[in-house]
């Protein structure tokens, strides 16, 4: 209808005009406000991380300081929302869990919901990195049974949400620093993608001027599936069928190959790196060294790294440029650090989460931001009439 262009998946149709991340496809390259990812990874911390892309800048010692202890100070729950978890069936999934807590969030926070007030905005800002760990970790605790726990403001960022997910009541928990910086780089890599699937659905809801609360819970629900964020868990599964059907990974590609099958090789491909994506090479190597300090051969890895061998050599996945992507070794990682694999998808979430708020600040300050609306191409019936009875 007039001049509407057809881009089904908007493989071409840019929404917004963005300066917090920078991808070139082609090249590998990812950049979180001008800073090469790689460099981000080895050297800083999640919560640097996380004030770059929200606030533009990197902070200084004093800024972090005073980001790190607001953020800590807030990260108790209302203990109304024990509640809440008390109502999901026990073997509920995390991420459902985690979206339900985020909207029931902004019950409590009346005075973080509107978006023409920066106080409120920059409170839901604190308050949602503050206590999406907390939530996360009893979305968990609650599917195994366990006693939820109170954060700790001594601890830092990721050492206390480890302590909320693994310790108990009972006894000190006691914190691998080689765990705690591994988690800090996987939360680094996935902090922000530009306009993602689920970036994109928090842009979206945020255009119609919906609260930062209602905007990251259906965040979270556009990571849930199986072609985004959750294509971690996917890949664990997939490794654990090749395993425990002693399937080889030969004849597995071949299936996958076999469009008929319906079976994707997940873990694989991406939108716009066509060439290697830069996280899943760094994520590779931490792979590596998580799974031989834990001392024993793993049989999944050996699989994930038979099937990749393969499929780069393959015409089929080398004519499609389809290369690992960031999901395809961090489930091998969260598993070898005792996290079940229904969880994995909630660790990417609370990872993307500065990006959610990064980018629906940025759309709210956008003089030219205006409320999404995608037009269509009607292919339905023509008129016709009622019929006459
Ligand atoms: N296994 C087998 N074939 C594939 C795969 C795969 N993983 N990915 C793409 N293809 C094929 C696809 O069938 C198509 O073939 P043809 O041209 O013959 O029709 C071609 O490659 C192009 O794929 P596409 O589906 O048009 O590409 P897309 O940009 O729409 O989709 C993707 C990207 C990531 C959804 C897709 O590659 C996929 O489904 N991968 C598996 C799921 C996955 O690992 N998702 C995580 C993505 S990265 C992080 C995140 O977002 O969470």
């Amino acid at each position: 209808t007039g001049n509407t262009t057809l881009d089904p998946g908007y493989t071409n149709t840019a929404s917004c005009e963005s300066s917090i991340t920078f991808i070139d496809g082609a090249k590998g390259i990812l950049r979180y406000r001008g800073y090469p990812i790689d460099q981000l990874a080895e050297k800083a911390t999640f919560l640097e991380v996380a004030h770059l892309l929200i606030y533009g800048q990197l902070p200084t010692d004093d800024e972090l300081s005073e980001f790190t202890d607001r953020i800590t100070t807030r990260s108790m729950l209302d203990e109304r929302m024990r509640d809440l978890f008390r109502c999901f069936p026990r073997r509920s999934h995390p991420m459902q869990v985690l979206a339900s807590g985020v909207n029931a969030l902004a019950t409590f926070n009346a005075d973080a919901l509107d978006p023409h007030d920066p106080e409120h905005v920059e409170s839901a800002t604190i308050r949602l990195l503050a206590q999406m760990p907390t939530l996360a970790a009893y979305a968990y605790k609650n599917s195994v049974g366990d006693p939820f726990l109170y954060p700790q403001r001594r601890l830092g960022y990721v050492e206390n949400f480890l302590r909320l997910s693994f310790g108990n009541p009972t006894e000190e928990y006691e914190l691998d620093p080689a765990v705690v910086r591994a988690f800090e780089t996987l939360f680094i890599l996935h902090a922000d993608h530009e306009q993602n699937c689920s970036t994109s659905t928090v842009r979206m809801v945020g255009s119609s001027q919906a609260n930062m609360y209602a905007s990251v819970a259906a965040g979270v629900n556009a990571l849930s599936g199986p072609l985004h964020g959750g294509a971690n868990q996917a890949v664990l599964e997939m490794l654990g069928h090749i395993r425990d059907e002693g399937l080889d990974a030969k004849s597995f590609l071949d299936k996958v190959k076999d469009k008929s099958s319906g079976v994707k090789l997940m873990g694989f491909g991406h939108r716009v790196y066509k060439n290697f994506d830069p996280r899943a090479v760094i994520i590779k190597k931490h792979a590596h060294e998580i799974l031989s300090a834990a001392g024993k051969s793993n049989k999944l890895l050996d699989i994930a790294l038979e099937l990749e061998e393969i499929a780069l050599e393959d015409d089929y996945f080398v004519e499609r440029k389809l290369y690992p992507n960031v999901d395809f070794y961090t489930g091998l990682i969260y598993e070898a650090m005792g996290f079940p694999t229904s969880y994995f998808t909630a660790l990417f979430a609370l990872g993307r989460l500065p990006g959610w708020i990064a980018q629906w600040r940025e759309q709210l300050a956008d003089p030219a931001g205006k409320i999404g609306r995608p037009r269509q191409v009607y292919i339905g019936e023509p008129e016709r009439d009622y019929p006459s009875k």
